[in-house]
């Protein structure tokens, strides 16, 4: 192939970019969009602040129209996020208990609804492990309304979407590590008590090294019986980002239900990681080293 698109579909997977819909009208940004993805992810429109600004009002403008750009385009969705302690309405911050359990669940469900049929896979629920060494949840308000409340977002997930991946997606677990440990041990009992679960979201947003049990760790969840994806890949500029998106890339490959990667954005300039000029494309829009590490990492065997 001779775009990521093409490759990665040579070889059964998607490749993704996270975008701002703001954007699209910047011809730099949607002819490199259009001409390299399959696969786009809301960068913030889809989260719970944006689609429900006030309780029980919901707002659909900026998820909308970045599936109909999809739709056009031949592009899947990631769904990105149903749940995450940030990004909440203020609303939402002065909840708790049960009050604030049901506003979740209603949430998912109507988000859920409202998209069903348009979504290839969902984030249910994000970044909701502690990072350092507990192996346990983050302290949160969600949290705080029981250790269930991940299962009931699944459920209700599914109930409202039979159609789509449901996924749990965090950061920090590039390795095999007391926070990847943690969700494994979740997705493990998740599967085991037929809490719907279908994937795993790494987000990878990776520093000058990768870990070297990367495509272990991906492989011991997909032996769970679960898909597995790069879901937020950006990596730090120096002299190993080339190398880094290379052996992420061929990592996925190596999984068979790794279904696909998604870059965190399309140019160095719109990367929430600003100086690191952590992406694929420089700001006109150009092919860097790290592109054709990928490229050719995908076209490869
Ligand atoms: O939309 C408002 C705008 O109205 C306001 O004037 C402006 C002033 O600050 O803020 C705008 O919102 C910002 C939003 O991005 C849209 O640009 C928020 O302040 C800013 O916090 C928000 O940052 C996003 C961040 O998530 C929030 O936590 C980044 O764009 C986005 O890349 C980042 O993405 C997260 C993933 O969702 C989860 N994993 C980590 C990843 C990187 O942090």
């Amino acid at each position: 192939g001779t775009t990521l698109r093409a490759a990665a579909a040579e070889k059964g997977r998607y490749f993704g970019a996270a975008v701002a819909t703001g954007k699209l009208s910047d011809s730099t940004y949607s002819t490199v969009l259009n001409r390299e993805f399959n696969s786009v992810v809301a960068e913030n429109e889809m989260k719970w602040d944006a689609t429900e600004p006030q309780q029980g009002r919901f707002s659909y403008t900026g998820g909308d129209r970045l599936v109909s750009h999809a739709r056009a385009n031949g592009m899947s969705v990631r769904g990105h996020t149903l749940l995450w302690h940030a990004q909440q309405p203020s609303w939402a911050q002065g909840l708790s208990g049960s009050a604030l359990r049901n506003a979740a669940i209603n949430h998912v469900t109507q988000v859920a609804t409202h998209f069903r049929g348009q979504i290839y896979a969902w984030d249910v629920v994000n970044e909701a492990f502690a990072d350092g060494g507990s192996g346990g949840r983050r302290d949160s308000n969600l949290q705080r309304t029981g250790n269930d409340w991940i299962e009931a977002a699944f459920r209700a997930a599914r109930a409202a979407d039979p159609g789509a991946k449901l996924c749990y997606n965090d950061y920090n677990t590039d390795g095999i590590n007391a926070k990847s440990t943690g969700i494994y041990n979740m997705v493990r009992d998740f599967r085991s008590r037929g809490v719907p679960i279908d994937c795993v979201g790494f987000q990878s947003h990776l520093g000058t090294t990768i870990p070297g049990d990367y495509q272990a760790n991906l492989q011991r969840f997909a032996d769970l019986g679960v898909d597995v994806q790069i879901t937020e890949l950006d990596v730090m500029t120096g002299g190993n980002q080339a190398n880094i998106y290379g052996t992420v890339t061929r990592a996925c490959l190596a999984v068979s239900r790794c279904t696909g990667i998604t870059v965190w954005g399309v140019r160095d300039c719109d990367s929430w990681r600003g100086s690191d000029n952590a992406l694929l494309f420089d700001c006109a829009g150009n092919k860097k080293a790290a592109y054709t590490s990928v490229l050719n990492a995908l076209n490869a065997g």
